[in-house]
């Protein structure tokens, strides 16, 4: 039952009160009733809002194709807090004629984010594909500037207005040669990366500006490692860059990845933001959504997630149903799935840590995700493998440990890290974090054999 069925509930029982005794009574349960309520009050009901809650976005691409359609702006308007134009924004879209620009139909798009209160990531400035017909006649030194006034004037033309670019997507080869792809930008010479977002930079310094691509979602893959390189070498040379999107199209073959988790982190490792840009899962498993957000969650700067459009029917790839509303506009599982996701606060649980001794034996730390308070949050640890663990707790500073039960603790000196053997009562224990201004973090945990 949900709290606002719960509250008509003992709404109606309060009418049918008779006596001055059963309205005591009755004053009794609606002050049990408003305190439970107010337990529940920090769970939002909309992707946006909870995201915001927690310091991020969600967000969705939106087409000026369905502006008209009511059901699909209540849905797009209610839920989002960020919007991502799906065609729009493209060089075929905003420059159809050389030097002649055309910004109606993203204008919609802005203007819709703008009165909603979403914030709106910019795609694409540089791209291969989505090219207008008169780009095909140039190359050269004429291509590398027709590219650079593009980005420029949309830059421009949006500054102030656009929190990321995605200034060059799609720049890398599939497989296994780590290549840039061929096309014809990158036949102006292996700098046009670099010279765009140059360009992107000095036109709208206020901007974030990403490299957006799909498949780089596992770390180990050649392209992924492609994308990481460009990033160092980028930081290593003062080139612009604030951040990689990756579009995590989980969809058509190309799966959810066991270590998903790992390459965000390793990609914020390098000095970036990581945002999710065009997520889909083909029939929208609801367990690898919900998770999808939890790894975001689990590394501080996973800024956002945003789905590629609203409802199964406006998908680029319909047929697969990849989407969190169906053709209806009705919620799907996976809606739910990555609502509590995001509720959860990247109370997601992490995977368990085990240690195998060299000597034989073993120590798994399961991490399960506890209550989540205004100010704080409680974690239980479950220990299995051995009696005689040694569990080593790493806390996100700010976040500090203010209590902890079942163990026996001790602390390094910056307090971050916490060592907890068995104090006799059993193999599960907790503690509460103060969040101290970082809801966000959480605990991380190894285990040894003591
Ligand atoms: O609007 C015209 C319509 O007038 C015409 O009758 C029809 C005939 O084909 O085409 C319509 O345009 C289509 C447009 O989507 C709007 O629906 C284009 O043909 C079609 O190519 C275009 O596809 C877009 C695709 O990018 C193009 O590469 C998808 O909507 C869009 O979801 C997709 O998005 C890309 C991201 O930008 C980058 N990452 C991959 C992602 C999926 O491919």
């Amino acid at each position: 039952m949900t709290a606002h069925a719960q509250l008509g509930r003992r709404r109606s029982m309060v009418y049918r009160a008779r006596t001055p005794l059963l309205l005591g009574t009755i004053a009794a349960v609606c002050v049990t009733t408003i305190a439970a309520l107010a337990g529940t009050a920090d769970a939002a009901t909309t992707l946006g809002a909870s995201a915001a809650e927690h310091g991020r976005y969600f967000g969705t691409a939106l087409s000026t194709a369905h502006l008209g359609d009511s059901a699909y702006t209540t849905i797009a308007g209610r839920e989002f807090n960020q919007v991502t134009p799906e065609n729009e924004m493209k060089w075929d879209a905003t420059e159809p004629s050389q030097n002649s620009f055309s910004f109606g139909q993203a204008d919609q798009i802005v203007n819709f984010a703008t009165s909603h209160n979403m914030r709106i990531r910019g795609h694409a400035l540089a791209w291969h594909s989505q090219q207008p017909g008169w780009v095909s006649g140039l190359s050269g030194t004429a291509l590398r500037n027709a590219m650079l006034n593009h980005v420029t004037t949309v830059a421009s033309h949006y500054r102030g207005k656009i929190f990321t670019w995605d200034v060059v997507n799609e720049a890398f080869a599939d497989g296994g040669s780590g290549a840039r792809r061929d096309s014809n930008l990158q036949r102006t010479g292996n700098d046009w990366i670099e010279a765009a977002f140059r360009a992107a930079r000095a036109a709208d310094s206020g901007a974030k500006l990403c490299y957006n691509d799909y498949n780089i979602d596992n770390w180990g893959d050649a392209k992924t490692q492609a994308v990481a390189n460009l990033i160092r070498d980028f930081k290593a040379r003062g080139v612009p860059i604030d951040c990689v999107g990756l579009q995590s199209h989980f969809t058509g073959g190309s799966n959810y990845p066991a270590g998903y988790r790992t390459t965000l982190s390793n990609f914020a490792a390098l000095g970036v933001d990581v945002q999710i840009t065009e997520l889909d899962i083909t029939n929208a498993n609801a367990t690898a959504y919900g998770n999808v957000v939890n790894d975001c969650y689990a590394v501080s700067r996973c800024n956002g997630i945003t789905v590629w459009g609203v409802r199964d029917s406006d998908s680029w790839r319909s047929g697969e149903n990849p989407l969190l509303f169906d053709g209806g506009g009705n919620k799907k599982a996976a809606y739910t799935s990555v609502l509590n996701a995001l509720n959860a606060g990247g109370g997601g649980n992490p995977p368990p840590s085990t240690t195998t001794q060299p000597g034989g034996g073993s120590c798994t730390a399961t991490i399960v995700a506890g209550t989540v308070f205004g100010d704080r949050y409680n974690t239980t640890i479950n220990v299995s493998g051995t009696n005689t663990w040694i569990v080593t707790v790493t806390i996100t500073a700010p976040q500090k440990i203010s209590t902890t039960w079942n163990i026996s603790a001790t602390w390094d000196s910056t307090g971050n890290i916490m060592t907890a053997r068995p104090n006799g009562s059993g193999n599960s224990f907790g503690f509460t974090t103060m969040f101290n201004g970082n809801s966000t973090a959480r605990p991380r945990a190894t285990c040894r054999v003591g």
